[in-house]
């Protein structure tokens, strides 16, 4: 097993990894392969903390480190850091690379001078590096009351000290949000990779028709577009009136 920055001619083949690895994880589909697809061109992107995994000359993983800010309660911006997606391809899930990967990546991380990190995961993996729920360190998440303890909102202090006593506010930055922001565009960079079914399946985010709000859980709560492919947009009632 080898770990190493990613280049150029990897770019391709860690986007192809992540799609594998997000799809149909926590949304039918996934957009974490256009958000690292458009993050390399992003001044937060950090080009010395992205790293990929081989295993026997195939790529089997991949994280990416990026520039963040909390806001302080006298509103002051408090520089932070931030990272992912972090993928390992569907075959090699659950074997242990996925933590060597981010530990090697931490470790790295902290000796750049990253003296805090806070993302959104889930607590079960990353507590194996040290990561616990932001709120204990009173940073609180964009959206939600402060009182509130917000499970899957983590964080860990790299450089002891570095947060100190203090109380702030994350939001993750822009860049994570390209998809949604522009849909059309990311619609036609999906195009470009081999053909995959979207389904709902359990653990992922919950989603809802966006037009009556009724949950969404399994594909047959979905209406259909013109082609017969499933709207994960809209329920069965909705879809007809809605597209
Ligand atoms: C999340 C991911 C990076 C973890 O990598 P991995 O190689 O599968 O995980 P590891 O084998 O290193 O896991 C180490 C431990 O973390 C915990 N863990 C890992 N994935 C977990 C999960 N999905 N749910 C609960 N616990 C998990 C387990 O305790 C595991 O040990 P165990 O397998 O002996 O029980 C990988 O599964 C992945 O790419 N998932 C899809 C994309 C994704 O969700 N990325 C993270 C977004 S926040």
């Amino acid at each position: 097993m080898n770990i190493r920055l990613e280049q150029p001619k990897d770019w391709r083949e860690v986007e192809t990894l992540t799609r594998e690895a997000f799809w149909n994880v926590y949304r039918p589909g996934c957009q974490e392969h256009f958000v690292l697809n458009q993050y390399r061109n992003n001044p937060a992107f950090i080009p010395e903390l992205d790293f990929v995994m081989e295993e026997g000359g195939r790529m089997i993983g991949h994280v990416m480190f990026s520039k963040a800010q909390i806001t302080l309660t006298d509103g002051s911006a408090f520089p932070s850091w931030t990272f992912g997606p972090i993928s390992i391809h569907p075959d090699f899930k659950r074997k242990g690379y996925g933590l060597k990967l981010l530990r090697y990546a931490l470790d790295r991380a902290r000796e750049t001078g990253v003296g805090l990190l806070q993302m959104e995961g889930n607590i079960e993996f990353y507590k194996h590096a040290g990561f616990d729920l932001a709120s204990k360190l009173r940073i609180h998440y964009h959206g939600e009351p402060a009182e509130n303890e917000v499970p899957y909102f983590l964080a860990l202090e790299l450089i002891p000290g570095y947060w100190g006593n203090r109380e702030g506010t994350y939001c993750p930055p822009p860049g994570y949000f390209v998809a949604d922001a522009q849909p059309d565009v990311f619609a036609a960079y999906d195009a470009g990779f081999p053909p995959k079914e979207k389904h709902l399946a359990p653990g992922q985010l919950p989603q809802f028709c966006k037009s009556c709000g009724k949950p969404l859980s399994k594909d047959d709560d979905c209406g259909h577009n013109a082609d017969g492919s499933i709207n994960f947009d809209y329920c069965q009632y909705c879809s007809a009136s809605s597209i």
